[in-house]
């Protein structure tokens, strides 16, 4: 006889390890994406059971906030909690040295503000995600200002990539929660990712892009047979 296994859910496994790392009174960061949604939910149940007294949750993008408020999650802003203690992210690649591509859901610019205001940026991923260098599989996402767009285009190609413009599913240009445009940007295999952040980060236009560098403190990898917890430290 042979039994027919639900398929594993790795990505809520790894949401659902790093929400139990949250403590009562806890300032918690509610990052964006199929992931991190699950870690949501599963605050909302920790709540309900009387597991977090006291935890105020910021959310990384307006999907993420409206999610939160369907749950009845306790809401606060970074104007009046501007430090979090630990916040709950996913992200599309994730290299040997714990950097990162995010913004494959187009939120990477409320991410990087809430991941550099956290004492704790745990990233939650199916394995994967896992590349031994940033852009073995994913496109760099840079986000810009819609005024001047094409000069930010052509920059961007001047650096080596041949940069294009997210669209949505309406056929018009997909906007960012601040109104931007997204470039996405194939720069291939990012030995040193902090030198492309480098060229990035003095230009006019450029609001952001998805390097994340240095800014994970854990990542959560979950795969079939096992959820690893790799911690920078
Ligand atoms: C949102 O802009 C992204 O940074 C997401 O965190 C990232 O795309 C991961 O999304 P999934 O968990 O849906 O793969």
């Amino acid at each position: 006889m042979t039994q027919t296994l639900a398929p594993r859910d790795l990505k809520r496994e790894a949401a659902y390890f790093a929400a139990g790392l949250i403590e009562p009174g806890m300032v918690v960061g509610l990052g964006v994406g199929s992931t991190a949604i699950h870690a949501v939910r599963r605050v909302a149940e920790l709540i309900a059971e009387g597991a977090l007294p006291g935890i105020l949750c910021i959310p990384c993008s307006k999907s993420t906030h409206a999610e939160a408020e369907r749950f009845g999650l306790p809401l606060t802003t970074l104007e009046s909690h501007p430090r979090i203690d630990l916040t709950i992210d996913g992200a599309d690649e994730v290299d040997a040295r714990m950097n990162l591509i995010k913004g494959g859901g187009g939120a990477l610019l409320r991410e990087k503000i809430v991941a550099q205001a956290s004492k704790r940026e745990i990233i939650v991923v199916d394995s994967s995600k896992l590349s031994t260098y940033l852009g073995e599989t994913w496109a760099l996402p840079v986000e810009v200002t819609t005024f001047g767009h094409g000069a930010s285009r052509l920059f961007l190609r001047e650096l080596g990539c041949e940069p294009v413009l997210r669209m949505a599913a309406n056929g018009e240009p997909f906007t960012t929660d601040q109104g931007n445009f997204i470039y996405d940007c194939n720069f291939g295999v990012m030995e040193h990712p902090e030198d492309i952040a480098a060229m990035l980060d003095p230009r006019a236009g450029i609001v952001e892009h998805g390097l994340f560098i240095g800014l994970a403190t854990d990542i959560v990898v979950a795969s079939e047979d096992q959820i690893r917890h790799i911690t920078r430290d």
